[in-house]
């Protein structure tokens, strides 16, 4: 089988197409033909160099933790999925016997991992993270929905967000960022983005964008959310600068929730700001698995759309993570294949 793999890790161009075995399932094992696998920020560090998890013993580096497709073969003592369903992937890869794993919420497992090997024609995964696809959801939307749309989810859900909140999201056209408007959406809530590109900005009038932003400039955006009102949730994956942003024009005892760092993994803020107007900051990584199964039930029942910008054969990978790269695209890149 073809796999798009990384075989050095300074950027784009070090995405080539290999070949390896198809995989055999063991005990508790499924072999899924995948269909469409979507990438994230996350593979993009890996390849940049830039997470130091992960160094040159690694390599080759099959990434891809969003997989959608169909079942080829099971292992044994596999009864959830049988050849020929279709499924989408959870990607969380959890202990089991942890207090977390006991009492949940699983994301909080003490040896919390995540699957790769999407980007390939075929991938070996534990059976029990498959969720099965109903006819009406396509694989690529599918493959959109776990990493960056069960993350918003778990996010929204940890600000207690629902109808009539203010929901702020710096960086509002990436993966998370349109998948958290969509998602405060559908929840009822009103929404505040930002974006350094007017033209993204415009492509996401049809998402539910309420307010958009055409800024990076801090000042700028506190005044401009100022203008508008005082949110009730933030929801930041920006990190840097933008963290004090959020918590300056955040109402009091609102919900601050921090995903990640694009922005800069380090964050100065102010503590009486904080505490003073009791605001909460709050961090959260992926979501757990009955996230990702309402999720594929809003797809279903048509109240989620996931927006793709784009999808791109799995040899034109390299191409795909140019674009994540030039922050050229609106939602998720989907390597079809
Ligand atoms: N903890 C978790 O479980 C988890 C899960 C998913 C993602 N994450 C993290 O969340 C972040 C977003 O992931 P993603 O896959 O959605 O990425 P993505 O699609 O590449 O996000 C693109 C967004 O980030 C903005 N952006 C990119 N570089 C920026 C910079 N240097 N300064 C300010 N804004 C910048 C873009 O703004 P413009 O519109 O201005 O281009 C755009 O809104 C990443 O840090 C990722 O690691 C964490
Ligand atoms: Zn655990």
């Amino acid at each position: 089988m073809r796999v798009a793999a990384f075989t050095d890790m300074t950027g784009p161009d070090d995405v080539s197409i290999l070949d390896r075995p198809t995989p055999q399932p063991g005990p508790g094992e499924a072999v899924v033909d995948v269909e469409a696998a979507s990438i994230n920020r996350h593979d993009l560090w890996i390849l940049e160099g830039a997470d130091t998890r992960y160094d040159d013993d690694d390599l080759p580096f099959v990434s891809g933790l969003d997989l959608a497709g169909t079942v080829r073969a099971v292992g044994d003592g596999v009864t959830g999925v049988t050849p020929g369903d279709r499924v989408v992937l959870c990607p969380n890869q959890t202990c089991g016997s942890c207090r977390f794993c006991y009492e949940g919420p699983e994301n909080l497992c003490e040896s919390f991992s995540l699957f790769h090997g999407g980007l390939a024609e075929s991938a070996l995964v534990d059976a029990s993270r498959l969720i099965t696809l109903p006819d009406s959801v396509s694989s690529t939307h599918a493959a959109a929905l776990p990493t960056a749309y069960m993350t918003a989810y778990h996010m929204l859900r940890r600000a207690s967000v629902g109808p009539t909140d203010l929901v702020f999201v710096p960086g509002a056209t990436g993966g998370v960022g349109v998948a958290s408007i969509q998602l405060a959406t559908v929840l009822g809530a009103e929404t505040i983005g930002t974006s350094s590109s007017r033209t993204k900005l415009d492509r996401m009038e049809h998402l539910g964008l309420d307010h958009a932003i055409h800024s990076t400039d801090a000042d700028e955006i506190r005044a401009a959310v100022g203008d508008i009102g005082t949110p009730d949730a933030v929801l930041n994956h920006l990190g840097g600068e933008f963290t004090q942003v959020g918590l300056d024009v955040l109402r009091r005892g609102g919900t601050m929730v921090v995903c990640g760092g694009t922005a800069g993994r380090y964050s100065e803020v102010d503590i009486p700001g904080m505490f003073l107007k009791h605001k909460r900051l709050v961090g959260s990584t992926m979501g757990t698995q009955p996230d990702l199964e309402t999720l594929v039930d809003l797809v279903a029942d048509g109240s989620l759309v996931p927006e793709i910008d784009e999808t791109y054969p799995l040899e034109e990978t390299g191409a795909a993570f140019a674009a994540m790269q030039n922050r050229d695209s609106v939602g998720k890149l989907v390597v079809t294949i």
